[in-house]
C-alpha cells in the first residue's frame, strides 16, 4: 500500500493545528514536516517547538525532513518533540551519516537519508542497511509548488533494484511536484511513500486527491 505524506509547508500557517488534525480523516499516512534553516536552503520554516505544538493534533507519524547544514545538532530535540521519522540530506555538513542514522534509530525514530535531484543515487548504497527510508527529492529543496523533475523516475528504479537485491524493507519516499500523473510514474518505478504539499492543500477535495495520488 502506497503511503501519502502531505507536506504542511502548504498548510495555512495561521491554522496549523486545525490543518494537521484534518490529515488523518482525509486518509493521509504521515505528516511531512519540512525544516529549513536559511543556509542549506534559501528559506526558513519551523523547528522542534512547532513539532511539539502540533504533536497533540494528530496520531499520524510525523516525518521530519531536515534541510539544515548540521543535522546532528537537531536530532535529539526533534525526537523529544514527538518526531517519528527523521531524515537528513547526504549533501549536508554531516561527517558520518551512517553514525547519525544509527543514532536516530537508537533514540527511537525511523531513520532516512535525503538526496537532492542532482545527487548520484549510488551514494546512498553504503548507507542502506542503516536507513528505514531513502527520500529522493524530485525538485530542488526550499519551496513548495515546483515542477517535478522527471530524471527522478530513473533514480527510483535504480534505488528499487538496490533495495530488492539486498532484501531490505527500506521505503522509497519522493518529495516535490507530486500530482496524480507524477505519482503514478513514481509508483510504477517502485516508490512507496509520496510527499504532496500543494496537490493536497490546494485541492477542492483533499480526501479525493489523497486517494487519487495513492493510485
Ligand atoms: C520542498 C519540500 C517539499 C514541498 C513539496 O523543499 O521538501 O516537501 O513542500 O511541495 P509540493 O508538493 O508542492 O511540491
Ligand atoms: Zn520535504
Amino acid at each position: 500500500m502506497i503511503k501519502i505524506a502531505p507536506s504542511i509547508l502548504s498548510a495555512d500557517f495561521a491554522r496549523m493545528g486545525e490543518d494537521v488534525s484534518k490529515l488523518k480523516p482525509w486518509g493521509a499516512d504521515w505528516v511531512h514536516f519540512d525544516v529549513m534553516d536559511g543556509h542549506f536552503v534559501p528559506n526558513l520554516t519551523f523547528g522542534p517547538a512547532m513539532c511539539k505544538a502540533l504533536r497533540p493534533y494528530t496520531s499520524l507519524p510525523i516525518d521530519v525532513h531536515l534541510m539544515v547544514e548540521r543535522p546532528s545538532e537537531w536530532i535529539e530535540l526533534f525526537a523529544g518533540s514527538g518526531a517519528d521519522i527523521i531524515t537528513f540530506h547526504i549533501e549536508s555538513e554531516e561527517k558520518d551519516p551512517a553514525c547519525l542514522l544509527r543514532h536516530i534509530r537508537a533514540i527511537g525514530c525511523r531513520s532516512g537519508i535525503v538526496l537532492r535531484p542532482a545527487t548520484d543515487v549510488a551514494l546512498c548504497e553504503p548507507l542502506l542497511e542503516d536507513c528505514d527510508l531513502v527520500l529522493l527529492m524530485s525538485v530542488n529543496p526550499g519551496f513548495g509548488g515546483q515542477t517535478f523533475i522527471y530524471d527522478t523516475v530513473e533514480k527510483i528504479g535504480v534505488l528499487r533494484r538496490m533495495i530488492d537485491l539486498r532484501n531490505l524493507k527500506t521505503e522509497i519516499e519522493i518529495d516535490g511536484g507530486i500530482n496524480p500523473a507524477t505519482a503514478k510514474a513514481c509508483i510504477d518505478a517502485g516508490a512507496t511513500v509520496l510527499v504532496a504539499g500543494s496537490a493536497v492543500f490546494r485541492a477542492d477535495d483533499p480526501k479525493r486527491m489523497i486517494s487519487l495520488l495513492r493510485g
